[in-house]
């Protein structure tokens, strides 16, 4: 079997965020659960931030299953993709279903209504969501390397260190029993990537693509630009029908981990 295109890239872009899974704001949060332990109102604020993490997915998904349509992908890629919405609407639920059960929120409405539930255009959730609905006028596999390659390797080591760290067993396993999905979310991209996505470096690329890849990292870690720039690489969508002329700029989007900077999703 020939050399699949993406091979290189994928490992590469998997590798970057596996590297840095580990050393974002979170591990407050994970220090925090491991001692001295989450209080009710911090797992209500914890479970609610993500629940609001997770259903703004919905936005984002809903552009880009139209993009997928446009492009004509092949029905294996839109039959992965669309497992994806189903599972993260599974995952909503099941935030929303903790929050139930734990009594922070007696109903659904209750839990919109509440500050930790809300979703404010003024915050990293919102920055970082905005972002990833731009990518809507990206190929498929740009944007499923955008997301599942960055920040969902990222969200699963959160998953794997809270399910580690948290005591409670009932907390432990809404974080443990995501793993799958999260890991079948990350094959689904790097699959991909590697047969539909292929590296090539030209000089130009840069003048010609939306900045937005560069800025959201930027915006949401509030690092300098630069150390994310340095990740940067161009790509082009290789294989199918109308992208193979398309030339884009991939960058690495690492948004997630700093939806809870210090603990906090909302700035
Ligand atoms: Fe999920």
């Amino acid at each position: 079997m020939a050399e699949l295109p993406g091979k290189a890239l994928a490992e590469e872009l998997a590798a970057a965020s596996r590297d840095e899974s580990r050393t974002t704001p979170i591990e407050d949060v994970i220090a925090a659960a491991r001692s001295p332990g989450l209080d009710d109102d911090a797992v209500h604020r914890l479970v609610s931030r993500l629940w609001v993490l997770e259903r703004m997915f919905y936005y984002v998904y809903g552009g880009w299953g139209q993009g997928l349509e446009i492009n004509d992908f092949p029905a294996s890629i839109k039959y992965l993709f669309s497992k994806q919405i189903v599972d993260e609407s599974t995952h909503e639920m099941l935030y929303l279903d903790t929050l139930l059960r734990r009594g922070c929120v007696k109903t659904q409405k209750e839990a919109f209504q509440h500050p930790y539930g809300g979703f404010s255009v003024d915050s990293g959730v919102a920055y970082y969501v905005f972002s990833l609905r731009n990518l809507a006028t990206y190929p498929h596999p740009i944007r499923i390397a955008a997301l599942n390659l960055g920040p969902k390797i990222v969200e699963l080591a959160w998953m794997e260190a809270l399910a580690a760290v948290i005591a409670d067993p009932a907390l432990k396993q809404v974080f443990a029993s995501q793993a799958v999905e999260n890991r079948s979310h990350i094959a689904m991209g790097r699959r991909i990537v590697e047969e539909f996505v292929e590296r090539e470096d030209t000089p130009d690329v840069a003048q010609s693509r939306p900045r937005a890849l560069h800025r959201m990292p930027h915006v949401l870690h509030r690092v300098p630009r630069a150390r994310h720039q340095r990740g940067l690489c161009r790509a082009r969508a290789a294989a199918p029908h109308r992208n193979r002329s398309r030339r884009l700029h991939l960058s690495r989007l690492h948004g997630l981990p700093d939806v809870l900077p210090g603990g906090r999703l909302d700035r």
